[in-house]
């Protein structure tokens, strides 16, 4: 960007150019970080668990294992390539490379999306910092394992107190976003996220070494494929999406920040393998304790607000843990939080010239607006249903299952397609590894668009319906 300055001072004229340096990740680890802090969030330690329990456990890891590598790996390292190669923001990214075509509508459905997106994972976040306080005044440990759904659904419906966690959670995101790329984003993924690795394996090796773990580490080992149902797939593909933050222009934005003698390919393979390896770790973390306690894996969302706290109660310094447990827990939310809210601020900051500070606090406000709003939705509003959906809900399905799925279609079909091989391989950076540019190339052209597709009929709907025309 640059600005042009006219200054007049006594009849004489100066033009004082100021170049504006782009923003940029000081260094290489700052920035994988920042990207793995990106995709590993509720998604990894909540949502993950929570699937695989419904979904049968070890088969489920394994075709979502698959789906990473099918459609994750590919995409994440398209939106790497569009954002560095163009150094813009998603929507200027794609005015870019496609100047004069439609391409760029794909940026504004990703900075719809993180709007949507923001409002109610700032709830969620929310929740687990009311559990971190409430675990550590020993509210949790006083009540009996049977009253700990009550307990959920009674701070989750209250009018003013989880709307009071998400404005605390909101406001640290915030903090972080203004303070810019390298100072604000990178300086603490650089703290959050090691600080997060060392716990989840505390909390990990806490819950294997308990007596009666093996059945845990057996579930989640031995593979039973009778438990997997058609949507098990559809949830697999999904879900590698939401995990690695893919769709909606957080990889393009976050990669239009890297510095140049950062590689792309090996980019998006650590941070595909870190996600992946903090999921599992997670399920390492839960099951083995949950078996442990003779409690069921296949509890659903209430897995770690309702089952967790449960089995804590019974474990050697279970307050102690779950303290832990939760800390890392919106630790996470945090550092994919700010990504979030990064894609709406890095849009504004450039199309429209707002300074940081002015794009993060208005866009950081009215998420956190909507977001109070969808918190609502689970109390006093409750009775407002759209679809049969609460509007928390409502937001959760528009973003999650229908723009972040359509972005990543039309994401592979612009690298695959429109960008062409030869210059899209030289983009990422493929030119010298002919196995792996040909593997990419093939599931963005061929395999992503049809299982995303899949994936985009069956959330819609539209499966249903045509299986119904069918029969
Ligand atoms: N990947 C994050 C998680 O697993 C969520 C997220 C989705 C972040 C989309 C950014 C964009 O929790």
């Amino acid at each position: 960007m640059q600005i042009v300055f006219l200054k007049i001072d006594n009849e004489e004229v100066t033009v004082l150019e100021e170049i504006k340096k782009r923003e940029q990740f000081g260094s290489k680890i700052g920035f994988i970080l920042a990207a793995s802090g990106s995709a590993i969030g509720l998604g990894n330690i909540w949502k993950f668990p929570y699937i695989t329990g419904e979904n049968g456990g070890s088969a489920f890891i394994i075709i979502y294992l698959l789906a990473i590598a099918l459609i994750g790996f590919p995409i994440l390292l398209s939106e790497f390539l569009i954002g560095k190669s163009t150094q813009k923001d998603t929507i200027n990214a794609f005015k870019t490379l496609a100047p004069g075509k439609y391409w760029h509508f794909i940026g504004w459905m990703g900075v719809v999306a993180a709007f949507m997106i923001l409002s109610f994972y700032g709830v969620v976040a929310g929740w687990t910092l009311s559990y971190a306080l409430d675990a550590a005044t020993g509210t949790l440990s006083s009540l009996a394992p049977e009253e700990m759904g009550d307990y959920f659904n009674a701070l989750i419906s209250d009018p003013y107190e989880p709307i009071l966690w998400q404005a605390i959670f909101m406001l640290l995101t915030i903090l972080i976003v203004v303070k810019g790329v390298s100072k604000g984003i990178e300086r603490w993924s650089k703290i959050l996220m090691p600080l997060l690795f060392v716990l989840v394996i505390i909390v990990a090796i806490r819950s294997i070494t308990l007596p009666g773990a093996e059945a845990g580490i057996e579930y989640l080992l031995n593979p039973d494929f009778s438990k997997l149902t058609a949507t098990s797939f559809l949830v697999a593909i999904g879900h590698a999406f939401f995990s690695l933050s893919l769709g909606m222009g957080t990889m393009i934005t976050y990669g239009s920040y890297l510095p140049k003698d950062q590689k792309l390919p090996k980019a998006a393979l650590s941070v595909a393998g870190m996600d992946t390896f903090i999921a599992l770790l997670a399920g390492f973390m839960i099951f083995p304790a949950v078996f442990a306690f003779g409690m069921e894996p296949d509890q659903g969302a209430g897995l770690v607000f309702v089952t967790l706290p449960a089995v804590f109660q019974q474990m050697p310094l279970g307050e102690l843990f779950e303290v832990l447990f939760f800390i890392l827990l919106a630790i996470a939310a945090l550092t994919s939080a700010i990504s979030i809210l990064e894609v709406p601020v890095a849009f504004f900051t450039e199309k429209f010239n707002w300074s940081r500070k002015k794009a993060t606090w208005i866009i950081g406000t009215l998420i956190f607006l909507v977001g109070a709003v969808a918190s609502l939705s689970y109390g006093p509003l409750s009775g407002f249903t759209i679809g049969g959906l609460v509007f928390f809900d409502q937001l959760d399905f528009i973003a999650s299952y229908i723009l972040l799925p359509l972005g990543g279609f039309f994401i592979a079909l612009f690298v695959g397609y429109v960008l062409k091989p030869k210059k899209a391989i030289e983009l990422a950076e493929l030119t010298d590894s002919k196995v792996v540019s040909k593997y990419w190339i093939f599931t963005l052209k061929y395999i992503a668009p049809i299982l995303i597709f899949i994936v985009f009929l069956n959330s819609t709907g539209l499966l249903t319906k045509l299986q119904e025309l069918i029969k």
